[in-house]
């Protein structure tokens, strides 16, 4: 479904001005919406609308609807896998002007807010009470709470608290047909019916439209604990992490690079490296007692023999994070990667990073592959560099690998318009067959995001 193949008709344009305001329907220059961070999918939106109130995502939704139109609601614009790819005729819904914050409730540990306020912001808020917010990665500065939710985005802090989907304790959304659902008071216990929030969580913009969640905030920990070591396997970082996690229940992330992705990153920003080693794991722990000492006790009784650095402060603990957060943004300066966000089973980890890695040299010597990602979940982030854009043939070879290892071809990222084919290695018949149920009771126009998820 587009409508409007031929550009935007003049009363439906007309229509959103009066809903919106005429600042508020971008027809030209939409260049920044339609490509993603990468620069991998580049669409063709006929229009860029954004709305400021839930009302108002309701009175465009419901105009869309009405004309036939196609929706792609869009956050930060900082997902990985073409999930905002609108094509011509299709309207982009921007939710960045949704961005009510709070006020934090500190005696239920909550926070409501806007379904474009940044990761970020989030943060900031919490921390004035003494709370944080869980969900925490590289790109917090511009990715949204909306958008987080619609990829039930993981990152760095998952191995303690779970992903986006464990955080969100109500929810605000808009319907295709322009209804509105509201269920936010953050009750503890609620088992009436169906968890719609969580439904809406890993969605894709494929139901509807988040215009507002309600947040689990948890106690902010006094310290900081962040430790580099250097390891000689990818099985080493497996173990030590293992033994970490049963010490220590204050372990916030376990991320693992190679030196081939530091020394990209040393390159591109000038990071030190404080010392060399094949594999390197960044640990961070959370708590009110200063950890350093024991966590120095566990790693000389385990017989860990690399070389490590410590870090609590804010400078030095930021200049260890740098050499892993900046692995997109270095890769991204040679070039426009194929990423992979994939999951295997702990225990296969090492295994799994050889094949991978030797598949994709045999299917191309020259292509140059860059694996990092969280370590004790499981996750890995594949890069590839070398093939074109379109060129498939290493995300089949990746993916089909993944399959081999009964793993999930997206952990964090979703399945947006990259992954679409390749659903099946994941889900069940059906499993698929169910999520298309929901989808057409929900969306019968299927006018919602019509790139992601399923091959149509
Ligand atoms: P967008 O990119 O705008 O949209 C993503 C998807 O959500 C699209 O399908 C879109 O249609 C849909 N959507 C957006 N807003 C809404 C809404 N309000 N209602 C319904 N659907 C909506 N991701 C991780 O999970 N873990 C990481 O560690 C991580 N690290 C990253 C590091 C960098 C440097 C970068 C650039 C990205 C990283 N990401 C990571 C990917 C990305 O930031 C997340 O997927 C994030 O959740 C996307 O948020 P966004 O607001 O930018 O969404
Ligand atoms: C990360 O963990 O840094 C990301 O998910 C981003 C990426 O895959 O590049
Ligand atoms: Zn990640």
């Amino acid at each position: 479904m587009t409508g409007q193949e031929n550009g935007p008709n003049s009363e439906f344009v007309e229509g959103l001005q009066r809903v919106v305001g005429v600042d508020h329907v971008l027809t030209s220059d939409l260049s920044s919406y339609g490509t993603d961070w990468t620069g991998r999918f580049i669409g063709s939106p006929s229009v860029v609308v954004r709305p400021a109130t839930t009302s108002e995502v309701s009175q465009v939704l419901q105009l869309c609807s009405k004309h036939n139109v196609a929706v792609v609601p869009q956050g930060g614009n900082t997902g990985l896998v073409g999930g905002t790819v609108a094509d011509k005729g299709h309207v982009i819904v921007s939710t960045r002007r949704l961005n009510s914050l709070g006020p934090v409730d500190a005696v239920s540990q909550q926070i409501s807010v806007g379904a474009g306020v940044t990761v970020e912001q989030v943060h900031e808020a919490s921390k004035i009470h003494g709370l944080r917010y869980a969900v925490d990665f590289g790109a917090r500065g511009s990715a949204t709470i909306g958008g987080t939710i619609a990829t039930n985005a993981g990152g760095i802090n998952v191995l303690r608290f779970g992903s986006t989907r464990h955080q969100v304790v109500g929810i605000e959304a808009v319907l295709p047909n322009g209804d509105v659902i509201e269920h936010m008071a953050g009750l503890m216990k609620d088992n009436t019916g169906y968890d719609l929030a969580s439904l809406m969580c890993g969605s894709e913009g494929t139901l509807g439209i988040v215009t507002a969640a309600r947040l689990r905030l948890l106690p902010l920990h006094s310290t900081k604990t962040t430790v580099l070591l250097g390891c000689d396997s990818t099985q080493e970082v497996v173990n030590v992490v293992q033994g970490i996690r049963q010490q220590f229940d204050s372990l916030d992330a376990a991320e693992l690079f190679y030196a081939d992705g530091a020394n990209l990153v040393a390159q591109a920003f000038n990071v030190a490296i404080p010392f060399t080693a094949s594999v390197y794991l960044l640990l961070e722990f959370s708590a009110d007692v200063d950890l350093a000492s024991d966590i120095e006790r566990h790693l000389v009784q385990s017989n860990f023999s690399g070389s490590s650095a410590v870090a609590q402060d804010e400078i030095g603990r930021s200049r260890l994070w740098r050499l892993r957060e900046e692995h997109t943004a270095a890769i991204s300066t040679h070039g426009v990667p194929h990423k992979f966000d994939v999951t295997v089973a702990v225990s296969d980890l090492s295994e799994f990073i050889g094949k991978t890695r030797q598949r994709i040299f045999e299917t191309h010597a020259d292509w140059t592959v860059f694996i990092f990602g969280h370590a004790a979940d499981g996750n890995m982030h594949v890069n590839v560099l070398g093939p074109s854009a379109t060129d498939e043939l290493v995300d089949e070879v990746v993916l089909q690998v993944v399959g081999e290892f009964n793993g999930s071809i997206s952990a964090e990222h979703g399945i947006g318009s990259a992954k679409k084919k390749w659903l099946s290695l994941s889900r069940s018949h059906n499993e698929i067959a169910m999520m298309k149920a929901i989808k057409g009771a929900i969306d019968p126009q299927g006018m919602m995001n019509p790139n992601t998820l399923f091959v149509t």
